[in-house]
């Protein structure tokens, strides 16, 4: 059955990739909120433009009387918020907006939500779903020997980034306890994929490469991140929305654990194979170790037995598949590429890096 759903975020990484899914299986109308921040793209959705069924707007999550305004025109049965400020390292050096987009932004829009909600009959209220999306990122740093997180995990989140996601969380924890909103709360591992804006560590290793600059590793280049393609995130949400119990929390994660140095060195081959450099030596000359990220967690790991075992969901693609996926799709975007990093993009990099010593830009 088709619905009408309100995306927030829906110009970003993973919202775009969502959208633009959603449009590919035919599942309904989209009304796609997003601020459009340096995060937010709409050359993302530039296939879509023509989609009488997406429509766009431009705004912010925090604009209470906005979102009340969208939800009663367009009458959506489910809200799924991935509208976040979501870099770790702009996160350290600037916290505020961090905590008006993820933590005010979020609460405002449960508001709208809850009104809403509230004034819809019982069948439309039982049909309704918020879903929230977050990270593992809550649940802190794992030692080399411990479990990987389930959804019981203590949340003890070390960034401000991750500290505004922990929040938001519990905000949609509360407004189902204490409200009854119909919440889903699902935590991500880290995902990777197209569209992927290049301050993120696999989509900037591909650019700076490419571009004959360093790839820089931050410390030693032994933490572990758990890599998901976005894709497979984009299809356990929809999994999630179609048949997740009302108030849960669901884990999302590939089961694929990786040293950031051992990804950046799997790029490097990729690479050398693809479009080899002009010299024929190898990318991972590029490689520069850089001052370490401020209280950088060592290990996330994710245990996504719930939501394989209670909805059926697993990944389909491997690391090795969904990697060479998007190492072809850069390849193959390199105008996507350009028009993201320019501006204000080349600010960030110069601004960043340069305090580790290193000349990005
Ligand atoms: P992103 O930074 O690429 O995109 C965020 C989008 O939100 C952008 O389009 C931006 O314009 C929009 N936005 C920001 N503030 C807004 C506001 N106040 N109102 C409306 N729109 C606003 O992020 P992403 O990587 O696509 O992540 C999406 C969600 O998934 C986030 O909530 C993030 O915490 C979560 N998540 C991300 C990952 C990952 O690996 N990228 C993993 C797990 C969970
Ligand atoms: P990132 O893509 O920023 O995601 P997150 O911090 O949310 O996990 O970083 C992934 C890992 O790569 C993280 O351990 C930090 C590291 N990293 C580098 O070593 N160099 C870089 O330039 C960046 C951006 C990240």
């Amino acid at each position: 059955m088709k619905r009408t759903i309100l995306v927030t975020g829906g110009a970003g990484f993973i919202g775009a990739n969502f959208v633009l899914a959603w449009f590919k299986l035919g599942l309904g109308t989209v009304v796609n909120l997003d601020k459009l921040t340096y995060a937010g793209n709409l050359e993302n959705l530039a296939s879509i433009r023509q989609n009488t069924q997406h429509i766009f707007v431009h705004g912010d999550i925090g604009d209470q009387a906005l979102v009340a305004q969208l939800l009663a025109e367009h009458q959506p049965d489910a809200v799924i918020n991935f509208a976040a400020e979501s870099h770790v390292d702009r996160s350290i050096h600037g916290p505020e907006d961090f905590i008006q987009t993820n933590v005010v932004g979020t609460f405002h829009l449960l508001e709208a939500v809850r009104a809403y909600w509230d004034a819809l009959d019982v069948d439309q209220q039982e049909r309704f779903r918020f879903l929230h999306v977050s990270t593992d990122e809550v649940y802190g740093s794992l030692g080399a020997a411990e479990a990987a997180f389930t959804e019981n995990h203590t949340y003890a989140p070390n960034s401000p980034y991750s500290a505004s996601k922990a929040a938001s969380d519990h905000l949609v924890r509360a407004y189902h306890h204490t409200y009854g909103l119909p919440t889903l709360t699902t935590n991500c591992s880290n995902n990777y994929g197209p569209y992927h804006f290049p301050e993120k560590l696999i989509p900037l290793i591909i650019h700076n490469a490419l571009a004959g600059k360093a790839l820089p590793i931050y410390g030693t280049g032994q933490q572990i991140r758990d890599w998901l393609y976005v894709e497979d995130h984009c299809a356990a949400i929809r999994r999630v929305l179609e048949a997740g119990r009302v108030g849960e929390v669901y884990n999302i994660g590939g089961w694929n654990e990786k040293p950031n140095i051992e990804v950046v060195k799997t790029l490097c081959r990729m690479l050398d194979e693809k479009k080899p450099r002009a010299d024929a030596k190898s990318y991972m000359d590029q490689i520069t170790f850089v001052e370490d990220r401020l209280g950088h967690d060592q290990r996330y790991a994710i245990d996504a037995s719930k939501i394989a075992n209670e909805l059926g969901w697993k990944p389909e693609q491997s690391f090795e598949s969904g990697i060479e996926e998007t190492v072809d799709w850069y390849l193959a975007h390199q105008d996507w590429v350009a028009n993201v990093t320019s501006g204000d993009y080349r600010n960030w990099v110069q601004k960043h890096y340069a305090e580790r010593g290193e000349e990005l830009a």
